[in-house]
């Protein structure tokens, strides 16, 4: 043994800080995010043999989810796009040539509900069968769940067995035809799930059905929905549009409904009729119509003079949610002092002359983007 080692022994026997353990803890030590937010834990060193080195686990012993990255001296570690699996323990494991020490600290992670439906649906089931939907939910907080019928307030009876509440009907009715909403909610939001139930039966009667229940289309597409409709005499089949007659632009042959050119105020229900002398029968396609953004600013030219105030505001219509981003044009950033805020709107609180130029809003939703531009012109 040299020397310098048993100086080492020695210290250590005296209690020495160079032979203590790390002395570690985390910061914050438990906190909540929303889904698709980002947060960081710091891990603070404040006793111990130096060097002490700085490692972050998951749980116990778990490598860290893709998201997650600690910097170069491992203090701090970040949580990027929180996802609901993210949720859990962090461990900032501390340490040195004496031994290592641990800190954890809890992430929350809040989420919108997500629903299943059991069978997922549409349903066709015999007039007289016993019929039953279970719908379940995950979420956190852990979300609450109804059953609805579409076009009533009225909450359904359920059952509810194992977290799946349950629609069940001992013997299905021709009047029980319809479409079913589960409803799930909580905090982060309110999630809806349809499901049809078209019951056959009844000697001769219409039984219509469609396709598609619901639909989501882009602007400018053309939209075919089909009908079908059993019974005897072959029914009749007619389409009409809820509280609002069908767009001009359509044709109706051999029950297939066909829109050209769809605009946003297209969406709607659309109703498959099918009548015969027994009786008549409805099916229902929701139909909704997505657009890209149409991006505008106001104003989109501006006069000002050193030192005024700048304020510009962005607009965007098209399908909801739209991100709203200003850059400027020709350049890598906004000018210092230049501020986006949420609601789209570009602020100087004092222009400079240097501030002229023409600044860009990019609008983009999930079917697409757009931009306009505005020209800022400062005299000294
Ligand atoms: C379907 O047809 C029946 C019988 O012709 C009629 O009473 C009913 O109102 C129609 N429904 C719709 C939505 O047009």
């Amino acid at each position: 043994m040299d020397l310098s080692a048993r100086a080492l022994i020695l210290c250590c026997l005296l209690g020495s800080a160079l032979c203590q353990i790390p002395v570690v803890s985390v910061e914050p030590r438990s906190t909540t995010v929303r889904q698709g937010q980002s947060t960081s834990f710091r891990c603070q060193v404040s006793g111990g043999a130096q060097p002490v080195q700085l490692e972050w686990k998951k749980g116990n012993n778990q490598a860290l989810p893709e998201n997650a990255k600690s910097g170069p001296d491992g203090s701090v570690l970040t949580i990027v796009n929180a996802r609901p699996s993210n949720q859990g323990q962090y461990r900032c494991v501390a340490s040195n040539r004496a031994g290592r020490a641990n800190a954890n600290a809890v992430l929350n992670v809040k989420y919108a509900p997500k629903v299943q439906l059991t069978p997922e649906g549409p349903l066709r089931v015999r007039m007289g069968d016993p019929v039953s939907v279970g719908c379940s939910a995950t979420g956190r907080p852990k979300p609450k769940l109804s059953w609805k019928r579409q076009g009533s307030s009225l909450q359904l009876l359920t059952t509810v067995t194992n977290d799946i509440n349950s629609v069940h009907w001992p013997a299905i009715r021709s009047e029980d035809s319809g479409v079913y909403i589960c409803q799930a909610e909580n905090n982060e939001g309110v999630t809806e799930v349809k499901v049809g139930i078209t019951v056959e039966g009844g000697l001769g009667a219409p039984v219509a059905s469609v396709s598609a229940t619901e639909m989501t289309v882009v602007d400018g597409h053309t939209v075919v929905m089909e009908c079908q409709a059993s019974g005897s005499p072959q029914p009749v089949i007619t389409w009409s549009k809820l509280r609002a007659p069908l767009p001009w632009k359509h044709t109706v042959e051999r029950g297939v409904l066909t829109l050209t050119n769809v605009g946003r105020q297209d969406s709607g229900q659309y109703i498959c009729n099918a009548t015969n002398i027994h009786g008549y029968s409805e099916a229902y396609t929701q139909m909704e119509v997505e657009s890209p953004p149409y991006t505008t600013c106001l104003p989109d030219q501006v006069k000002l003079q050193a030192g005024d105030a700048l304020s510009i505001q962005c607009l965007a219509h098209g399908s909801h949610p739209i991100q709203l981003r200003w850059s400027r044009v020709g350049r890598a950033n906004l000018p210092a002092g230049a501020e986006a805020t949420n609601d789209g709107k570009l602020v100087i609180a004092s222009v400079k002359q240097s501030d002229s130029g023409t600044y860009k809003c990019v609008a983009t939703n999930h079917i697409g983007s757009s931009e306009a531009q505005a020209k800022v012109t400062v005299k000294a």
